[in-house]
């Protein structure tokens, strides 16, 4: 584990960084992923109507919301670049059980790979794949796309290796609400982004969802405890030992009816400088609420349709997710415009929403090859990934900025 007092200068990573990934001797069991997969294999599949029921429900159909909206943007990037009608190929890496085939039907791709490190969300995903492939035949459905299915240990397995064209390129990697377990050392967040990156086309893109580390150590602060949270979210840290390493910063992550997990707090600006070194060139980031205010007009009508916010106060004969005193900003929203209905989170479900955000990287072109054969690209160095890591980690140990979360800003939906 690179413990950040260890890290004394800029060169110091860059050796790290830099060293050829060997992911060989990483055993497929070791480290937290089999926790990880034995937790995702014990989660149990909820029908639809026992998931409408979870103290989570509009948390869970906003999640997805951000997702959609995530994955169109970058669809639309990469059909006006390559034409609409050429085949596009995806890879979901960290698929889970499928939540997100519904997006690539509607998406209209051609191919899709999923890989998951959980065996049972894998076939679960695959069911579910062909059980959509009969309803698309038996309605006529069009947009009917092909699909493979691995388990793999992202972090510690080419996946190249195991898909059915090795020589296939992708227009699109997604990993949502995942990318953060590959922190947990180096060599596996370099085996992941390899991942990612090898066989993207050039102008291609890696999408995701990840935890907001910055948002994560400012709440760790402001809370003056090792654990902190709310009825619908919890973080625990084991040692919360600031500064926080680079990778290995372990906290286990709760979250109502669905993870009870570690994860690992994501380093942005190393991140950046990995990814650089695999071709790939951060685009965008921002916080799910910033990426709601952005989107929000373009994806009302979605909105609605995912139930993606609870409508407060509830029409008769609906139960309301928290309890009232959940509510009192939409309260004050009602008031303040003086309107009868509004579109909203519960505070707890809001303040663990809020927690996340959004990247979106593009595939870099090679220029050259350098003396070993690997490509180089050339795109200059951002900034942030121009200061030295110390003064970088420190700047995100030192942020106060979203000490605290951030109130819903309630939207009028109804
Ligand atoms: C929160 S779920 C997200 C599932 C899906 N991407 C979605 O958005 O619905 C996290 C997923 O990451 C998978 N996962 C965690 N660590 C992994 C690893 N090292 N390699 C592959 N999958 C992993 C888990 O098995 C789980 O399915």
């Amino acid at each position: 584990m690179a413990a950040v007092e260890n890290v004394t200068s800029e060169a110091v990573i860059d050796t790290d960084l830099n060293k050829e990934e060997d992911t060989s001797s990483l055993q497929k069991t070791d480290g937290h992923g089999a926790v990880v997969a034995a937790h995702y294999n014990a989660l149990e599949e909820k029908g639809l109507s026992e998931r409408n029921k979870s103290r989570i429900v509009h948390l869970r159909n906003f999640n997805n919301w951000i997702k959609s909206m995530l994955i169109n943007e970058y669809m639309d990037a990469i059909k006006n670049s390559r034409g609409v009608g050429m085949a596009i190929k995806v890879l979901d890496m960290c698929c889970g059980k499928g939540g997100d085939l519904l997006k690539w039907r509607n998406a209209n791709i051609s191919h899709l790979i999923c890989a998951d490190i959980a065996e049972t969300s894998v076939d679960q995903c695959r069911t579910r794949f062909q059980d959509m492939r009969q309803r698309q035949q038996r309605d006529r459905h069009s947009n009917a796309f092909t699909a493979e299915f691995i388990v793999a240990d992202c972090t510690k397995a080419r996946l190249r290796e195991q898909y059915k064209d090795v020589t296939l390129q992708l227009d699109l990697v997604s990993c949502q609400f995942s990318f953060h377990y590959c922190f947990e050392s180096l060599p596996q967040t370099e085996c992941m982004l390899r991942n990612a990156a090898e066989c993207l086309r050039p102008g291609g893109y890696f999408i995701g969802t990840i935890p907001d580390a910055n948002d994560i150590v400012a709440r760790f602060r402001n809370a003056g405890s090792t654990s902190f949270g709310n009825p619908v979210y919890k973080i625990e840290f084991e040692k919360p030992e600031e500064p926080f390493p680079l990778f290995g910063a372990k906290y286990g992550f709760s979250l109502v009816d669905v993870v009870n997990c570690p994860e690992f707090l994501v380093h942005i600006p190393t991140l950046e400088r990995l990814a650089r070194k695999h071709g790939l060139e951060l685009v965008s980031k921002s916080r799910f609420e910033e990426y709601y205010e952005k989107n929000k007009e373009k994806g009302r009508g979605l909105l609605g349709r995912m139930q993606a916010l609870e409508t407060y106060p509830q029409f008769e004969g609906q139960t309301q997710s928290g309890e009232d005193e959940e509510y009192t900003h939409a309260k004050e929203f009602l008031n303040k415009y003086k309107v009868n209905r509004v579109g909203t989170l519960s505070k707890p479900e809001w303040e663990a929403v809020s927690l996340y955000m959004v990247f979106a990287f593009r595939k870099m072109k090679a220029v050259s090859m350098d003396s070993e054969g690997r490509p180089v690209y050339d795109a200059p160095e951002p900034k942030s990934t121009s200061e030295t890591a110390d003064n970088s980690l420190k700047r995100q140990n030192d942020s106060s900025e979203e000490a605290n979360p951030k109130r819903i800003k309630s939207d009028d939906t109804t």
